[in-house]
């Protein structure tokens, strides 16, 4: 429908094709949008990612979220091409307590400290860059990707429930000096589980994806489901939407337990 046409972005993290991040640039260019892809210098190693900017004619640039300087030189490169961008799309998250399946009772502080800078802080980082060089159109638009785990206790999410309830924080935060100063709108968007190479990484990732889609009465959001949901944030139909945890999951955190998981219990 073109609803993107005109719009310039920076998109970060899409790894592979089932990183949402991948999703969502997909849509955006068939919505008409032009942006510039990004990942962590290691990511790129991969080679993946090459794939998706010839298929949107998008330029990737290396540069590690965490890092102010790789941020600027990014911004940049945006910048020299586009001049003003219209949105931002912040799509990361790794914990090294996760990966290395440290229990959440017996953290390791400095895998913590990491896994908050990428997963959270760098949102803020993210945005400063963007502030200081003023380089956001009026509405425009920034999101970051976020899950129910911030809320709710999930045992197995383990620290980047903490990073995640951060991330939201930064958000609002941040997202009330953007309204005020530059008509810019954040957001976050708290998604279904969804079977990427992040997710997979959470222990008994297959259960938690078949109790939310047994509890959902509309089943889990999908990737495909998300990047529709980031269109609709980065287009001019959501111009005041701001400051908000927009749940994309499919009516799972309003519903306490369904007819069916009751059923499963009664069984037994
Ligand atoms: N998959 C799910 O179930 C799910 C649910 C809700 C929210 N999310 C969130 O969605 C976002 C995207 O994750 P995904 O599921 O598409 O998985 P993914 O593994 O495809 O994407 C995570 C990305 O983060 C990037 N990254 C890690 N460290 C980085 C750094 N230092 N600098 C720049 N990039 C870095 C990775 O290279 C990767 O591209 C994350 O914020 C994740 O927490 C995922």
């Amino acid at each position: 429908m073109g609803i993107l046409k005109g719009k310039k972005g920076i998109i970060f993290g899409a790894l592979d094709e089932h990183s949402i991040a991948w999703k969502v640039a997909e849509r955006c260019y068939e919505e008409g949008a032009e942006f510039v892809l990004t990942n962590a210098p290691v990511a790129l190693r991969m080679g993946e990612i090459n794939k998706l900017a010839e298929k949107t004619g998008s330029e990737v640039v290396p540069a590690d979220a965490t890092n102010m300087e790789d941020l600027g030189k990014l911004f940049d490169v945006a910048i020299e091409k586009f001049g003003k961008i219209d949105f931002i799309l912040h799509s990361i998250g790794m914990s090294v307590n996760v990966r290395k399946d440290k229990p959440y009772t017996d953290l390791n502080y400095s895998w913590l400290e990491k896994g908050w800078d990428i997963s959270a802080v760098s949102f803020h980082k993210v945005m400063k860059t963007a502030w200081d060089k003023d380089c956001m159109n009026e509405w425009g638009s920034i999101l970051a990707l976020s899950y129910i785990a911030a809320q709710r206790v999930f045992p197995n999410y383990n620290d980047m429930a903490d990073n995640k309830a951060y991330l939201e924080s930064i958000a609002r935060s941040f997202g009330y000096f953007w309204g005020k100063e530059k008509k810019v709108r954040v957001n976050t968007i708290s998604q279904s589980p969804t079977p990427t190479t992040a997710g997979q990484g959470v222990e008994g990732f297959g259960g938690f994806l078949s109790v939310a889609e047994e509890i959902s009465p509309l089943g889990n959001a999908t990737g495909d489901d998300c990047a529709d949901l980031c269109v609709m944030m980065f287009s001019d139909y959501t111009k005041r939407v701001t400051l908000q945890n927009l749940y994309n999951d499919g009516g799972y955190s309003n519903t306490g337990i369904s007819e069916g998981l009751v059923k499963k219990f009664m069984e037994k």
